[in-house]
C-alpha cells in the first residue's frame, strides 16, 4: 500500500511527527539518515517542530546511509556537510552520537567493516529514513548490488553521476565512488520510510509497482521487510494503481 500526501510539506509534517514519537518513547533510539533533496523539507520541519516542542534529541544515535569518497565534511556537497547544515547544527544534538562514513579514509574496507558493526551494537536502527534513486537506488545500492550486502565502496553509475551532477558545479567534479551501507543493513532497521516525490520519479514507482523482487531495481528489496511505509506525493504517484494509494486524513497543521 501507498500513502499519498498532497505535497512534501505534508509528508515532512508526518514523519515530523512520527520521529518524534518514536524519540519520546525511546529517547536513545538509533536513526537511520538520508540526504538528498527529498529529505530537506523532511529535516526543515523536524527542526521546526523540535524548537517548538523543546523535545530532547541529546541521547539519539543515527548513522546516514552513504558519503562520497574523497569529499571531506568541509567540503560542501558531502553529505557530512548536508547533514550539519539541514539537521545536526539546528538541534542540541550529541555529536558523539552521530556518526556518517568516513569519505576521507584510507583504510575503506575496514572502516566499512566497522561501520555496519557499530549499526548494530547501537542496539540496532529503529526507523530508516530513506530516498530513491531515479534508478532504484537506495543509500548508494545501485542496480545489480546483492541483497545481503553490508556497507561497502560503489563505483557510481553514470545515471546516478548525472542525477547529482546538479549540486556541483561541474560533471567531473561528481565523486566516482562513496561508501554506501548495505541493503542487508538497511534492510535489519525495525522500520524503514520511504519517502518519493516528484514527477521524475513517477516512473521509478511504477517499476517498483509492477515489478518482482530484484537486484535490477534495489529498492524492491523493501519488498521483503515487513514495516515499510511509502510515502509519496502525488506527482510521484501519478501513474501507480489508484487502488493501492491510500490517502491519510492529515491532522496537524501545515
Ligand atoms: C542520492 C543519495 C540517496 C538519495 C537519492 C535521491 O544519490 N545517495 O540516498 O536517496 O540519491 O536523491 P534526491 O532526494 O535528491 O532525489
Amino acid at each position: 500500500m501507498f500513502l499519498v500526501f498532497p505535497d512534501s510539506a505534508a509528508i515532512a509534517a508526518h514523519l515530523s511527527a512520527h520521529l518524534q514519537n518514536i524519540i519520546r518513547q525511546e529517547p536513545n533510539a538509533t536513526l537511520g539518515l538520508a540526504t538528498g533533496g527529498t529529505m530537506e523539507p523532511v529535516y526543515a520541519r523536524f527542526v521546526q517542530d523540535v524548537r517548538a516542542s523543546g523535545l530532547d534529541v541529546s541521547g539519539i544515535n543515527s548513522f546516514n546511509l552513504d558519503e562520497y569518497v574523497g569529499l571531506s565534511a568541509q567540503h560542501e556537497q558531502s553529505y557530512a556537510y548536508y547533514m550539519q547544515q539541514h539537521l545536526f547544527s539546528q538541534l542540541p544534538f550529541d555529536p558523539a552520537r552521530l556518526h556518517l562514513p568516513n569519505g576521507l579514509t584510507t583504510e575503506l574496507e575496514q572502516h566499512c567493516k566497522a561501520y555496519s558493526a557499530a549499526i548494530a551494537a547501537s542496539g540496532g536502527v529503529a526507523l530508516q529514513l530513506l530516498g530513491v534513486g531515479t534508478n532504484g537506488h537506495i543509500g548508494f545500492n545501485e542496480p545489480g548490488t546483492p541483497f545481503d550486502s553490508l556497507t561497502h565502496v560503489v563505483a557510481l553509475s553514470e545515471r546516478t553521476r548525472l542525477d547529482n551532477s546538479r549540486f556541483f558545479d561541474a560533471m567531473d567534479e561528481v565523486p566516482a565512488s562513496a561508501i554506501t551501507m548495505g541493503i542487508a543493513d538497511i534492510l535489519s532497521a525495525r522500520e524503514i520510510a520511504l519517502v518519493v516525490t516528484g514527477e521524475h520519479k513517477a516512473r521509478t514507482m511504477l517499476n517498483y509497482q509492477d515489478g518482482g523482487i530484484t537486484p535490477d531495481l534495489p529498492f524492491t528489496a523493501l519488498k521483503q521487510h515487513a514495516n515499510v511505509q511509502i510515502l509519496l506525493d502525488e506527482a510521484a504517484a501519478s501513474l501507480l494503481d489508484p487502488s493501492l494509494c491510500q490517502r491519510p486524513v492529515i491532522s496537524y497543521a501545515a
